[in-house]
C-alpha cells in the first residue's frame, strides 16, 4: 500500500514516522511534485496540484474535521473523502466554548480590567437564565460542546440541519426553524461546516434575532460571519462581544479591526487542534476496516458539502 501525505504548515517528519511505525508494511512519502501513484492520501490544505497528478486516489483523509477547503478543489471523482471525526477535538472544543461562555456571564475580563488598576470591584450576579447558550451545529463537535455547557446549568438551545433530540437541549431544525432557535438564544457559537447553505449565515439580519446583549463565538471558520455586520452590531450595542478563533483571512490582517476591539477576544484558530497520536491511530484503524470492506464513520458528502 502507497500513502503520500501532503500537508501546508505541518512538518511531515513526525507525521510520516508515525504513519511508518502504524503501518509496517505501507510505503508512506512525503508527496513532491512527479511523485509515483498512490491510492491513499492524508492531507490538509494540499495544492491543487497533488490531485492533478494523483488522479488514481481511491481515500483521501483530511487532517482536521471541516473539509471546505479541500472540497474547494478539484479532487478524483470517486475518491472517498474521510474527514477527521473527533479524535480528540470534541474535548478541546467543549473547553475552549465553555471557557468563552463563562468568561462572558461572569464578567470575568471586567474584573481582569478593574484588578490590573487594582481596583477590589464587585459585579451584581448574573442570572443564568438570562444567557441561553445557543449552539449551531450538533454534530460531532457541536452536541459535545452542548452537552459540555448544559453541565454549567445555562439553558442550552442546538439548531442542525435534521431533527435531535439531546437531553438537556432544547433542539431546533431546518431553515424554517432558524429564526425561532436565534429569538431564544443570547450566547450564539458557531459549529457549523462552511457550505454553500452556511456560508454567511452570521448576518445583520441573523444576529438581530439574537437576545439583545447577545455574545458571539466563532469557532466554525471565518466564512460564516459577516465582519462588518458584526462591528456594526457591536457599535449599535444589540451585540455585548464576540470570541473569534475563525477568519475569513488566517492569519488575521494586522489592520483588521478585530485586533483592536475592546470587545471582541481573538484567538489564532486553535479551539480544537489535530493532535497526531490520535489522527494517525483513526486513520490507520479506517484504513484497515476499508481494508477488511466494513464501512467506516466520518466519510464526507461530497454534494451536502460536510
Ligand atoms: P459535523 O459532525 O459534520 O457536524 C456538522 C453539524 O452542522 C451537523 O449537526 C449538521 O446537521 C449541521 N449543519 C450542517 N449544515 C447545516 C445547515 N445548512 N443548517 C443547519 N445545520 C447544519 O462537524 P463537526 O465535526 O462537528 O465540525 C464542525 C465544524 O467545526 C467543522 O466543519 C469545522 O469547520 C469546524 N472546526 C473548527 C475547528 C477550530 O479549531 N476552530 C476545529 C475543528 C472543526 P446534521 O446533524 O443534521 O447533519
Ligand atoms: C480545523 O479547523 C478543523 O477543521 O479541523
Amino acid at each position: 500500500m502507497r500513502i503520500l501525505f501532503c500537508a501546508s504548515h505541518t512538518k511531515a517528519a513526525p507525521w510520516l514516522d508515525a504513519l511508518r511505525a502504524a503501518l509496517p508494511g505501507a510505503d508512506v512519502q512525503e508527496w513532491q511534485p512527479g511523485a509515483p501513484a498512490a491510492e491513499h492520501a492524508v492531507v490538509w490544505s494540499p495544492p491543487q496540484q497533488f490531485f492533478d497528478e494523483q488522479p488514481g486516489l481511491k481515500v483521501i483523509f483530511n487532517m482536521g474535521a471541516g473539509v471546505d477547503a479541500l472540497l474547494s478543489l478539484e479532487l478524483p471523482r470517486d475518491a472517498l473523502v474521510v474527514r477527521l471525526d473527533d479524535a480528540g477535538m470534541s474535548v478541546q472544543m467543549a473547553e475552549f466554548v465553555c471557557h468563552a461562555v463563562i468568561r462572558h456571564f461572569r464578567e470575568l475580563d471586567q474584573y481582569a480590567r478593574d484588578v490590573a488598576v487594582g481596583r477590589w470591584s464587585y459585579r451584581r450576579p448574573r442570572a443564568r437564565a438570562d444567557y441561553p447558550v445557543g449552539i449551531m451545529g450538533l454534530g460531532v463537535l457541536g452536541e459535545r460542546v452542548a452537552r459540555a455547557v448544559a453541565q454549567f446549568e445555562f439553558p442550552v438551545r442546538g439548531w442542525s440541519r435534521s431533527p435531535k433530540a439531546i437531553p438537556g437541549v432544547q433542539c431546533y431544525a431546518g431553515a424554517e426553524e432558524l429564526d425561532e432557535f436565534l429569538a431564544a438564544t443570547r450566547i450564539l457559537v458557531c459549529l457549523l461546516p462552511l457550505t454553500p447553505d452556511t456560508a454567511d449565515i452570521l448576518n445583520r439580519r441573523t444576529l438581530s434575532q439574537l437576545i439583545p446583549g447577545a455574545y458571539v463565538v466563532n469557532v466554525a471558520r471565518g466564512g460564516h460571519l459577516v465582519d462588518e455586520d458584526l462591528l456594526a452590531l457591536l457599535d449599535e450595542g444589540h451585540i455585548a462581544g464576540a470570541t473569534l478563533d475563525v477568519f475569513r483571512e488566517e492569519p488575521l490582517p494586522r489592520d483588521h479591526a478585530f485586533w483592536r476591539h475592546e470587545a471582541i477576544t481573538v484567538t489564532p484558530h486553535t479551539s480544537a487542534r489535530t493532535l497526531r497520536e490520535e489522527t494517525v491511530a483513526q486513520i490507520v484503524d479506517k484504513i484497515h476496516a476499508l481494508g477488511r470492506g466494513e464501512a467506516i464513520a466520518g466519510v464526507v458528502d461530497r454534494q451536502r458539502g460536510y
